[in-house]
């Protein structure tokens, strides 16, 4: 018999790191992942299994499911906004074909037990995109539906993968003679900016304000690449693990939607700035907008309607700002360094 276990794709990012400890602390399932650097020594300790390649490897995932049977997947591997820019056709591979191989694949595991896989999918803020900063600023919080204009080759990615999802887990070969969709669970969260307190993202366009935060803590100076009163959403990396888990677990009759926005506060880049400025006195920030990525900051939403997810399935951040700030980030950040 093949061992129940949960998959977490591109483990070794921001977010799996978050989610491999969360999911290992409690205990409740075996991990295997896919990445394409080893897991650092004290994540790789942590999972039952750990596959070294990408995503776009066919018989790493066939090797999969003749090893184990999956329950769960938690696909977090992704090239990010900024990079995607520079690699569009590369982003998309990852991005686009990355995600239609791995629904393939929980396809291929709910066949073969019988179970629908639960299949996690990070969306982005990045989904949305609003023409100009007087709409920006006019829309407020965004609703699911609205403004779903995105501007960069990830977030084109990201908004068709929810709907590759929805496919896989309502439609799939619906002209079949045999039903074959409900196989896949597909649940999906569009995530604000993300700040964690142990790592630094790599490519993406909300980085500012972890890269702020970080450098003020190694004593570096910083010159943030968006005006001072850019505005998007955030949430502390531990909330955004914590509404991953949540979802996870949710009761399938209680979701209304395939796709849910979530956030905990949404500051501008000056006000960051000053919640680092107090937890970090003397620490030199200045600002030197680049205005491409400047654009595509501007193209996302200021704040975004959390509501159908806290009533479907209680998103409930532990952290709003001063909290995350003053009682999380910089003391955590501060012992690191
Ligand atoms: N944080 C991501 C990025 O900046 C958005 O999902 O690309």
């Amino acid at each position: 018999m093949r061992k129940h276990v949960t998959l977490i794709t591109g483990a070794g990012g921001e977010i799996g790191h978050g989610l491999i400890e969360r999911l290992a602390d409690e205990g409740d399932t075996a991990i295997i992942t896919i990445d394409l650097n080893p897991l650092e020594g004290a994540f790789a300790g942590k999972v039952e299994h750990e596959y070294q390649g990408s995503i776009l490897e066919t018989h790493l995932l066939e090797r999969i499911l003749s090893e184990y049977e999956v329950e769960r997947i938690y696909h977090l591997a992704a090239i990010l906004s900024t990079r995607a820019e520079f690699t569009p056709v590369t982003a998309h591979q990852v991005n686009v074909e990355g995600t239609l191989k791995l629904l393939d694949f929980a396809q291929a595991q709910g066949e073969s037990h019988g179970r629908a896989v639960v299949f996690l999918y990070p969306s982005s803020i990045a989904a949305y995109g609003l023409p100009n900063l007087e709409t920006k600023a006019a829309a407020g919080a965004v609703r699911e539906h609205e403004w779903n204009n995105p501007t960069t080759m990830y977030g084109c990615n990201k908004l068709y993968c929810e709907h590759l999802g929805r496919y896989f887990a309502c439609h799939y070969k619906q002209l079949a003679a045999e039903n074959l969709s409900g196989k896949v669970d597909f649940r999906a969260i569009r995530f604000p900016g993300l700040i964690s307190a142990v790592t630094v993202p790599s490519g993406g366009t909300s980085d500012f304000a972890p890269e702020m935060i970080h450098a003020a803590a190694r004593g570096e100076p910083y010159a943030c690449f968006v005006r001072p009163d850019t505005r998007i959403p955030f949430m502390v990396m531990s909330d955004a693990v914590d509404g991953l888990v949540r979802l996870a677990r949710a009761d399938r009759a209680r979701l209304g939607k395939t796709v849910y926005n979530i956030t905990a506060f949404n500051p501008s880049a000056d006000e960051i700035c000053s919640l680092v400025m107090a937890g970090f006195p003397g620490a030199e920030i200045s600002f030197e907008p680049d205005l491409k990525r400047q654009a595509i900051v501007d193209s996302w939403p200021a704040d975004v309607d959390d509501s159908a997810a806290r009533s479907d399935w209680g998103l409930d951040p532990r952290f709003d700002i001063e909290a995350g700030f003053k009682e999380f980030l910089i003391p955590r950040i501060r012992d690191r360094y």
